[in-house]
């Protein structure tokens, strides 16, 4: 059979109420990014006519993360089933012809993949005479997902759901994942007929199969790992999901060729990019935004976010690295050095204790020990600007906005307001002075008292 035309439903409307939460169950977040986000990747993935995303009433957040895809509100929170009906007329005009097909995902099962939905199409289209296809896996723990009943052939009976499941049901250990896939204007029609008249009162997605078989239609399902498909409903289960996801990622990056020492200790963002030969270190944490080029150290305990790296740098051990920052080659960012806005050009050091805001830092200019840039007075930023091969003394305090020219030397404890020139020597502290036997006399008096 040859493949039909295909669109795509997300459910996302749910309110999560087992997540306890202010922010809808869908956006919360699994490597630094909405689980729904990650679901909608796998769905754009299989090049789907269109995509319609089912959200709940004044979700704004959630319509936004669905963007740019169309957003169908189902004021009413009756089931998965009742979603589906919301979406129904957002479709029908698609799905009129008989040769398109409708895929629904939940959006709360962000693992899915690409591949594994790729397998349920290929299912549908294995054989005219299967009109449906379900997901299914086998959990560990089977909890409350909805039991796959199946005949001896492979054959689709129907789905029950926990709540409505007898003890001899429960022990099914075939679970629904969630997605199906059938011709888009008989799917449609079954879900029109789709009753509420269950534990919970819902129109449930998963009667659809009931439905199919009632009327001889033939239903398959694909079994998935169950990584893949696990169903974020809890906080427990959102921990479980970030685990899982940060596995894959530890593997991409290992496999790309990056060494991680201890990578349990790794935490990626979903979009971290890493060259050859880096070399990352235990116990360390990347957000959004970061890319690193070949032969990069990244040592222990560095918390890294939306900066890019060029290769041969050194970062850390306990380095921070804010958004904004962009590290030159070869440049060394030692322990307890916090980078934000800040552009170090190739060979720059700035190996202890320091704060770099805002600050474009030279080649080869290095930043002594406790410097700080001053770059913000209580309500603006402001700009500093360090020339190449420029030396600034450890423990000084640097004015923003404020320029060091090129090969300039700021001495040790200095506070600079005022501009300094290329390869001047700046002094901004007070002069030393001396009183020979001072001390000791200060002493021989104190005793006396
Ligand atoms: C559902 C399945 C269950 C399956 C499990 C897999 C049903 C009836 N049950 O149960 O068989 O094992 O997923 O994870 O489908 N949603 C809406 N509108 C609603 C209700 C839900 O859009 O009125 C969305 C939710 O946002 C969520 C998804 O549908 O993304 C699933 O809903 P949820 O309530 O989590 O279903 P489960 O009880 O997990
Ligand atoms: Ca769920």
């Amino acid at each position: 059979m040859t493949a039909n035309k295909l669109a795509v439903v997300v459910l996302a409307a749910g309110q999560g109420t087992r997540m306890k939460s202010e922010l809808p169950k869908v956006l919360h977040p699994i490597a630094g990014r909405a689980m729904l986000r990650h679901v909608l990747d796998a769905a754009e993935s299989l090049n789907p006519e269109r995509i319609v995303v089912v959200v709940g009433p004044g979700a704004e957040v959630v319509e936004a993360a669905a963007a740019p895809h169309q957003v169908v509100v189902q004021e009413e929170r009756l089931g998965t089933g009742h979603a589906v009906m919301c979406a129904a007329k957002a479709l029908a005009d698609y799905a009129s012809d008989g040769a398109s097909d409708i895929l629904v995902i939940y959006g709360d099962t962000p693992l899915l993949t690409g591949t594994t939905l790729k397998c349920m199409l290929d299912e549908r289209n294995a054989a005219a005479s299967t009109k449906l296809v379900g997901l299914a896996f086998r959990p560990d723990d089977p909890a409350q997902y909805g039991r796959f009943v199946v005949d001896r052939d492979g054959g689709v009976t129907g789905i029950v759901e926990y709540a409505d499941a007898d003890e001899e049901i429960r022990k099914i250990d075939l679970c629904n994942a969630g997605p199906l896939i059938g011709e888009g204007r008989t799917l449609l029609k079954l879900v029109e007929g789709l009753k509420n008249d269950n534990a919970q009162g819902e129109y449930y997605l998963t009667d659809l199969f009931a439905a199919a078989r009632e009327q001889a239609m033939d239903a398959r399902i694909v079994e998935a790992p169950a990584d893949d498909v696990l169903g974020v409903n809890s906080r427990a289960e959102l921990a479980v999901a970030e685990q899982v996801m940060q596995d894959r990622l530890r593997a991409t990056a290992m496999a790309g060729g990056a060494t991680l020492i201890a990578p349990q200790t790794v935490w990626f963002s979903h979009d971290t990019v890493l060259g050859r030969d880096v070399l990352i270190e235990p116990n360390v944490i990347f957000g959004p935004g970061v890319t690193i080029e070949d032969n990069v150290q990244i040592r222990a305990f560095s918390h890294v976010e939306g900066a890019k790296i060029a290769s041969g740098a050194v970062i850390g051990p306990y380095a921070r690295l804010r958004p904004g920052t962009d590290i030159g080659q070869g440049v060394k960012i030692g322990n307890f050095v916090e980078c934000k806005n800040a552009v170090f050009g190739a060979g720059a050091k700035a190996n202890h204790l320091t704060y770099v805001g805002d600050s474009t830092v030279g080649t080869k200019a290095n930043i002594g020990a406790g410097t700080i840039t001053c770059n913000y007075d209580g309500f603006n930023k402001f700009k500093t600007s360090i020339g190449a091969s420029a030396f600034i003394g450890s423990n000084s305090a640097l004015v923003a906005p404020v320029s060091i020219g090129e090969g300039a030397i700021v001495a040790a404890g200095s506070t600079i307001v005022d501009d300094v020139s290329k390869d001047a020597l700046a002094f901004g502290r007070g002069r030393q002075v001396e009183f020979p036997g001072r001390a000791a006399s200060f002493r021989d008096q104190q005793k006396k008292d």
